[in-house]
């Protein structure tokens, strides 16, 4: 297995969450950071808990913001695509699909037009990571809009891995997992769905954001895995 020490590495979205745990893993092993966000008091925040990241406050909805960056980076030699909105789910019959459009505008374009916005610069014996999710593969009612999304996404991978090659392109997939992505939620109402869930859960629980990061992490450090969706649900399909 490859040491990421030193590897440039490029984190949309590495500012809260799975992309946080992330970051934080990377750091701990000498990788060179950068981690893309839109909320500065975040970025400001990860800067002054982890030592030598650099931060970059853009929108990966703007290709312009995206173009400029990777421009201008240096070089990139692993992408993690992790932002995402929260837009898009719900019961199809009263579904919102304004709604699930914006989902798709804050997860689907952001994360292609990353990708393309980076292809230019990246070492072709690097790799590119989506951040997914297990509903792409669920049969769970509500979940049709997320599952719209994000199996969009996933249907790409081991096309754009024939496509990109030798870039490794790959998904890691999450289950439910306990980050802020689910403080829309009141604080009661999100226990209760984190408690709902665990009780489904094979391994009887909701995630850790650093669970996924650790997932990704590997992905990102063994040079023969390419062109795959990896589920990191904890037994829930
Ligand atoms: N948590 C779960 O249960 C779960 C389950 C399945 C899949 N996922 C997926 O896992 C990924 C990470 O989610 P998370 O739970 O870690 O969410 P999170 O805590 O809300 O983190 C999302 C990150 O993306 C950034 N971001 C969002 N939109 C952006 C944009 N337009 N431009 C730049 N940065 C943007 C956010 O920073 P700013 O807000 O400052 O921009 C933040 O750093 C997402 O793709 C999500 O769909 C999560």
């Amino acid at each position: 297995m490859t040491t990421l020490s030193k590897s440039r590495i490029v984190i949309a979205g590495g500012s809260s969450g799975i992309g946080l745990a992330l970051t934080k893993i990377l750091a701990e092993e000498g990788a060179s950071l950068t981690v893309l966000g839109r909320d500065v008091s975040k970025l400001q925040s990860l800067k002054d808990s982890v030592d030598g990241v650099k931060t970059v406050a853009l929108d990966a909805r703007d290709r312009a913001s995206l173009d400029t960056f990777f421009s201008t980076a240096g070089g990139v030699d692993h992408l993690v695509l992790a932002v995402s909105g929260g837009k898009g789910g719900g019961m199809f019959k009263e579904l919102s699909l304004q709604e699930l459009q914006e989902g798709f505008d804050s997860k689907f374009w952001p994360q292609l037009h990353t990708l393309q916005a980076a292809l230019p610069y990246m070492d072709p014996a690097g790799s590119v990571t989506l951040v997914t999710a297990a509903s792409a593969g669920s049969v769970l009612p509500g979940a049709s809009g997320l599952a719209a999304i994000n199996g969009a996404l996933e249907i790409m991978i081991p096309i754009l891995s024939a496509e990109l090659k030798p870039l490794r392109i790959n998904a890691v997939s999450p289950g439910v997992i306990d980050t802020p992505w689910w403080d829309f939620l009141p604080a009661a109402a999100k226990q209760q769905v984190f408690s709902d869930f665990g009780g489904r859960v094979h391994v009887g629980r909701v995630g850790r954001a650093e669970e996924v990061a650790a997932a990704i992490r590997g992905i990102i450090a063994n040079g023969y895995i390419n062109g795959i969706t990896l589920r990191c649900h904890g037994g829930l399909q």
